[in-house]
């Protein structure tokens, strides 16, 4: 098994060996996670903080979930009753928080690229949570292992993206998963909701869902990100779901297997019909859950097996 990283900031940094490598120890947590005990104790007297900056259900739950099955000790950082109320940088609070020695640190924050930081100022194992419109690398690890899981391989899939691409960290991750393990991807949303240069990103781009999504073998739905859009990016959420909402007649055009999957929160009738969403021969959203769980647990394993094999710095 390879994986050399001692963070997981990004799909960037990652090559194939070490997606794979994290997909095929998650398989065995999820066989784990499905037992009636459900421990290890791989992390046993590793500390693991969670800094969420941002709001979270599934991705906070899981990770702390994760770190609980695997023994870690795991503490939940309140980031709305901590100091960061009281104007302390986002640095300032890691240092404090890398004082107390923890061995993994996981987080969330608005700003893009604000976690690659904060990696550089500590001594543990730093996980992207998602920051901003940046990268989300659990989400699409979970994603992939959903796919593979479901479809018996990651190469030589047509995968559709579809909605609002631009202020997606779900979507960058995945473009650069996906595309790593030679699945073809394309894109679909309004022009308003696409990022420039998407086009060079070796990606189709379409802006008609029934065209792109001929004959996909994998449906991924995106939230409307209204919390990073300062200006009118659409019309109305009506006439969104008109055009680019998921409903059984769009579906129509994917293959008659195709898998849905939505990275949650939904928002019903706006992206995605509930019916869809909900019709478990079709939607694959609670495995997705699932298996959010699992890829966290295999993650943690593999960066805390790294973080023992470092030398302690030497003190003149
Ligand atoms: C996503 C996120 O936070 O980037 N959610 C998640 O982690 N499951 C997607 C979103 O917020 O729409």
């Amino acid at each position: 098994m390879t994986f050399r990283q001692t963070h997981l900031l990004g799909i960037e940094h990652l090559d194939p060996q070490d997606i794979t490598a994290i997909l095929d120890l998650a398989d065995h947590y999820v066989d784990l996670n499905r037992s009636p005990l459900k421990r290890s104790d791989v992390l046993a007297g590793l500390t693991q903080i969670n800094m969420f900056f941002e709001n979270s259900t599934r991705t906070q739950a899981s990770f702390e979930i994760a770190g609980k099955r695997l023994g870690a000790d795991v503490m939940n950082m309140a980031m709305q009753t901590s100091s960061v109320k009281k104007g302390e940088t986002l640095i300032d609070t890691a240092l404090t928080l890398n004082a107390m020695h923890p061995d993994l640190l996981v987080v969330r924050h608005p700003m893009s690229g604000a976690v690659n930081l904060l990696a550089e100022k500590v001594n543990c194992a730093v996980l992207n949570a998602g920051d901003g419109r940046h990268e989300h690398p659990t989400q699409a690890l979970l994603d992939a292992l959903t796919i593979r899981r479901a479809k018996g391989r990651l190469h030589r899939l047509n995968i559709a993206i579809c909605g609002d691409i631009a202020h997606s960290r779900v979507a960058r991750s995945n473009i650069l998963l996906l595309g790593k393990m030679e699945s073809r991807i394309r894109l679909i949303g309004p022009p308003t909701l696409m990022p420039a240069g998407a086009a060079d990103w070796g990606v189709e781009v379409f802006d008609d869902m029934k065209a792109g999504l001929r004959d996909v073998d994998v449906v991924m739905m995106l939230r409307l990100q209204k919390e990073r859009m300062d200006g009118g990016f659409i019309p109305s959420e009506r006439e969104y779901f008109h055009r680019f909402g998921l409903d059984a007649e769009k579906l129509g055009h994917a293959r008659p297997d195709a898998i849905v999957m939505h990275p949650g929160p939904m928002n019903r009738g706006v992206e995605i019909d509930g019916t869809i969403a909900d019709d478990i021969n079709r939607s694959v959203i609670q495995e997705q859950v699932e298996m959010g769980v699992a890829v966290r647990m295999a993650a943690m394993d593999l960066l805390a097996r790294n973080l023992r094999r470092t030398p302690e710095p030497v003190h003149a």
